[in-house]
């Protein structure tokens, strides 16, 4: 089996993540939640008070912030500074905030090395806004996912009520809309669509079917 590169795109709450999961553990690869790393920052930002617009402070902090992605059983363990800090950095202070965050240039640069490294000897999935069209470029499967933003705010909202994290489907609704255009609409690496992505409309398709459709796609590369 040759050990590509997946890489999987697309705005929150389109099953990016769950769907992820599932292929990596069917090939035996590597699940890397990208995102994790960009909220994991915006946690440690926000607990030290600095401020989120200013680039500097926030590359200082960075530069001496260790940041660890452990795969694990679920998923992935994400750990700052020794913390453990995956659930802590779902909050909805955290979601509101790390697209402040992720548009400064010189975090995302700091953040792309990381993935780059981890992803170097391929046997990965990695999700994201911008792995297929500046952190792993050359990877042999490209997914841009996405769904209607009713959809999305309904799966968050199910999400959410598993983790005990309180919602309601209209506020959902529109902190997914304003992320949407945030992360869409910034000038560094902003989410679109990679050329050579292929699309994938989950509105209407199981986590299964989705799951199973880019595992055919990746055993067509392998
Ligand atoms: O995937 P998730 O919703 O956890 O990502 C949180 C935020 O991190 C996104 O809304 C986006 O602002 C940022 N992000 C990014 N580039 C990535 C992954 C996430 O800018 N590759």
């Amino acid at each position: 089996v040759k050990k590509i590169q997946i890489a999987i795109d697309g705005p929150a709450g389109a099953g990016k993540s769950t769907i992820a999961k599932i292929v990596a553990e069917n090939l035996g690869f590597t699940y890397i939640d990208t995102g994790a790393m960009y909220r994991a920052v915006t946690y440690k930002a926000l607990k030290q008070d600095i401020e989120l617009s200013d680039a500097e402070s926030l590359e200082k902090m960075v530069l001496n912030t260790s940041i660890i992605l452990k795969p694990s059983q679920n998923g992935q363990l994400v750990f700052i500074d020794g913390e453990e800090v995956t659930q802590a950095i779902r909050s909805n202070e955290v979601t509101a905030n790390v697209s402040q965050v992720a548009a400064h240039a010189n975090i995302r640069e700091i953040l792309v090395a990381k993935q780059q490294e981890l992803a170097a000897n391929g046997g990965i999935v990695m999700d994201g806004r911008d792995i297929a069209t500046h952190v792993l470029k050359d990877a042999e499967l490209k997914i841009f996912m996405s769904a209607s933003v009713e959809e999305r705010a309904r799966r968050r909202f199910i999400d959410n009520e598993k983790r005990g994290i309180p919602s309601t489907i209209e506020k959902l609704q529109e902190e997914i809309a304003l992320r949407d255009k945030l992360d869409s609409e910034r000038e560094a690496s902003p989410l679109i669509q990679a050329e050579d992505a292929i699309y994938l409309d989950t509105t209407n398709l199981s986590i299964e079917e989705a799951a199973n459709e880019i595992l055919q796609l990746a055993n067509q590369k392998m």
